[in-house]
């Protein structure tokens, strides 16, 4: 008999099952990607519905792929997209609207006139975060303002709210439980980060009715039992994590300055700040990296909103590329100062501008500019908008001790060497860049008793390949100051 533990990685663009050996390698993957819904100009959707049903269908197929009649699943961890936010009927567990994806701006008005009313401060206090559209709080008051009925039903507790992550721990659980974990609340604008709870202060000024939340458990914990689900049926999820922390935690960034960057749909840079959770004076987002028996350890995180979605633009919305493997030789053929800066500010700007009315533009061409040079600028605004982070974190006094980098954009050698040179800084990057999902999975088997610490879990974290800068200083500072130029004409 063979032991594994499932993780599901339920993220913006698709839903992925993955079946881990307990030495955290990868024995057998499921992935679907599920639809967008772009209802009007800045606004985000997904169906739960679909969601769902990719999650059962990707949990089903992996589990007939890799795991054989006598094997066994000993548990299984949850890693989501963070923020989205869905209500659903707690009687019928039915949504009552679509998801509201982290990229929605619907609220970007409401978010305005909040800070005008200069409740930031308070609100980054006790949360860590800023007042934007990005995270849970206004897109839950949005559906209560705009489904008729729902505040009533909300609060006669008939409705509950969840991060993807609960939602799915309700639906495995056939509707028993309504939990989440720490680094997913702190995700929501409610919850308070130094008291480790729901904060009735955030609740009053976003008008959320308290019963609607779910409770917040540690990240390694005892979340419930399957139910139903094939022969998922009666195992338990036991790690739960938001996927830019599930990936620390994969990362093994388990000491104070190491960081992870992650470059999925969007990018985020996180590092752990240990136990203390420092504030930045120069808008990063200060966040629960995971907690651990009661104990939270905390991050700073760079938010960036489109990273391979750049990419994704490139190939299907302007059809300049095939396949994303085509961006490689495209950059390696072309020189890095062709002048061309595109900046994909799609969805506006995440950190550290934080304007959600920002919007995309591409500046520099030329008669000659081709499809290499808007390629390649496209892959290189992914590496400056983490020198920005990384500006930011140092202008708030902290340098990474090292730099882990995973997702799907690291398959790309060329954009790992652009960004060591841009940050003038080396970058690591693992043999095994499901670190999303390997987290899930080592939270997971801690609870389980797989592992016995983190210690454990740090010898198992193995660098394929290391990229040391080696562009010069004058080179570098040339480049990112046309970033910069290019930053403020928008
Ligand atoms: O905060 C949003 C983030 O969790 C989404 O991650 O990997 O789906 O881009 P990803």
């Amino acid at each position: 008999m063979t032991q594994y533990i499932l993780s599901i990685d339920q993220g913006t663009t698709s839903s992925r099952a993955i079946l881990f050996t307990l030495d955290g390698n990868i024995h057998a993957t499921s992935q679907q990607e599920f639809p967008q819904h772009f209802p009007a100009s800045g606004w985000v959707e997904h169906e739960p519905e679909d969601i769902w049903r990719t999650v059962q269908e990707t949990c089903d197929d992996v589990m007939a792929k890799g795991c054989g009649d006598n094997d066994e699943v000993v548990a299984v961890g949850i890693t989501n997209q963070r923020e989205t936010t869905v209500l659903w009927d707690r009687a019928t567990g039915e949504a009552i609207y679509p998801a509201i994806v982290w990229q929605d701006r619907r609220t970007a008005d409401w978010c305005e006139s909040l800070k005008k009313q200069s409740l930031e401060p308070s609100v980054n206090n006790k949360t860590g975060l800023l007042i934007d559209p990005y995270f849970s709080a206004t897109k839950i008051r949005w559906i209560l303002d705009n489904v008729p009925g729902a505040q009533q039903r909300a609060e006669r507790g008939e409705l509950a709210f969840g991060t993807i992550d609960s939602f799915l721990l309700w639906r495995l659980t056939g509707g028993r439980e309504h939990r989440t974990d720490a680094t997913n609340a702190s995700r929501t604008l409610l919850f308070n980060i130094h008291d480790q709870d729901w904060d009735p202060e955030l609740l009053d000024l976003f008008g959320i009715p308290a019963s609607l939340l779910p409770q917040v458990m540690d990240s390694a914990a005892d979340f419930g039992q399957i139910v139903g689900n094939g022969r998922l049926g009666g195992t338990s999820v036991m790690g739960m994590a938001g996927d830019q922390q599930a990936a620390l935690f994969g990362q093994t960034c388990f000491e104070t300055g190491m960081a992870k960057s992650t470059y999925g749909t969007g990018c985020f840079l996180m590092l752990n700040t240990g136990d203390k959770a420092l504030t930045s004076e120069h808008r990063l987002l200060t966040t629960v990296a995971y907690r651990l028996n009661g104990k939270p350890a905390y991050a700073l995180e760079g938010s960036i909103f489109i990273a391979g979605a750049a990419i994704q633009w490139l190939r299907d919305g302007l059809q300049l590329i095939r396949d994303a493997c085509e961006t490689e030789p495209l950059a390696e053929g072309t020189p890095v100062d062709h002048g061309v800066y595109l900046v994909p500010a799609f969805t506006g700007l995440g950190a550290p501008y934080w304007d959600p009315n920002a919007r995309g533009a591409i500046f520099g061409l030329t008669r000659d500019t081709g499809i290499k040079e808007i390629v390649t600028a496209g892959l290189q605004s992914v590496c400056y908008q983490t020198k920005d982070l990384q500006k930011a974190m140092e202008k708030d006094g902290i340098r990474p001790i090292t730099l882990r980098v995973d997702g799907g954009m690291v398959a790309n050698n060329w954009v790992l060497q652009f960004l060591a040179d841009i940050l003038g800084a080396r970058v690591d990057r693992p043999a095994l860049v499901e670190t999303t999902a390997l987290g899930a999975a080592y939270l997971a088997g801690l609870q389980a008793g797989v592992y016995k610490s983190l210690e454990d879990l740090s010898s198992m974290w193995r660098c394929d390949r290391s990229f040391e800068a080696t562009m010069t200083k004058a080179q570098r500072d040339k480049l990112y100051d046309g970033w910069l130029k290019a930053i403020r004409k928008l």
